[in-house]
């Protein structure tokens, strides 16, 4: 793809979704602006309505019919939001993957967990032969830590618990190697544990291969661990976009310290963070 290299992954600017309603459209999303680099992190936190996953869904070109939006997205320095859907196929599944909440109802349970793999990555690689998939399919579940893939491959999701069935959908979304990676809510559906392990795996797939990642939660703390930047939502409103480390040590907007302080097990980190906030120089700044 021809861009200039020095563009970041992702340049999301002034997106705006908009629904119609009976008093005229309502922005659900409004004039949200950020970008990525390639191999860092982007938590979109805030709390449930507030647009996250409409925002998600304006950079896929996925959002319901009846939405308009404007503004633009840039992958890699290439305009996509005004390409046609057709193009846009192309990209989504290929160079950005996607992974949703609930892995059960993205796979079907009438095909083993290899051929789902297998047919999204042929899908976007048509010319390889079944052998070579094979091979990528087993390679993206060994990578996400799937024991004895080579014999699980042939299994079908439900013989996978939660977790594994997440562990399915990341090796489905890392297949074709996409340079960008959108979670939301990757790992909700989990309990706690296996909610720690799937966080940590994706974040180490995702430092391993230089994707970008974007990762949409509600969950402050999961933020803090995953996020090298931080985009916080509220009514559609982007109300502060900082580095990670500046938003938890000097956090400006007052519904961020809200957001902070209603999430007592972040005291600890939140306390050392602050230590070094006030020591160094903070990265980012609201906009
Ligand atoms: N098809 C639709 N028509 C009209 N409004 C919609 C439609 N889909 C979503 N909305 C509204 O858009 C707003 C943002 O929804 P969105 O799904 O992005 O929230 P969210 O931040 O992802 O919430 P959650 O944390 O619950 O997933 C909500 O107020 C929702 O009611
Ligand atoms: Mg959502």
């Amino acid at each position: 793809m021809s861009s200039p290299s020095s563009a970041p992954l992702l340049e999301v600017e002034d997106l705006t979704v908009a629904f119609p309603s009976p008093a005229g459209p309502t922005d659900v999303v409004h004039e949200i602006s950020f970008t990525l680099d390639p191999g860092r992190s982007l938590g979109i936190v805030g709390e449930s309505g507030s647009g996250k996953s409409m925002t998600s869904l304006a950079i896929m070109g996925l959002l319901p019919p009846t939405a308009r939006r404007t503004g633009r997205v840039r992958l890699a320095g290439r305009e996509i939001s005004s390409l046609p859907e057709r193009q846009m196929r192309r990209i989504r599944g290929d160079r950005i993957a996607m992974i949703f909440q609930d892995p059960l109802s993205s796979l079907n349970p009438y095909y083993t967990v290899g051929l789902q793999i297998e047919e999204a990555y042929r899908a976007h690689r048509p010319n390889v032969t079944r052998r070579k998939a094979r091979q990528v399919v087993v390679e993206a579940m060994e990578r996400v830590q799937i024991t004895d893939a080579a014999r699980r491959v042939d299994h079908y999701p439900h013989q996978f618990s939660g977790g594994m069935r997440q562990r399915v959908m990341i090796a489905m979304a890392l297949s074709t190697e996409p340079d960008l990676i959108i979670a939301d809510e990757p790992t909700t559906a989990l309990d706690v544990t296996v909610q720690a392990q799937i966080l940590r795996l994706l974040r180490s797939v995702q430092q391993d291969t230089g994707a970008g990642l974007v990762l949409i939660t509600h969950d402050l703390a999961v933020v803090s661990e995953m996020a090298d930047d931080v985009v916080v939502m509220r009514s559609g409103q982007c109300v502060e976009y900082a580095g990670c480390e500046q938003l938890f040590s000097d956090p400006r907007h007052p519904y961020t310290c809200a957001l902070i302080d209603a999430v007592p097990q972040l005291e600890d980190d939140v306390g050392e963070l602050r230590a070094v906030g006030d020591a160094g120089p903070s990265r980012g700044g609201e906009r």
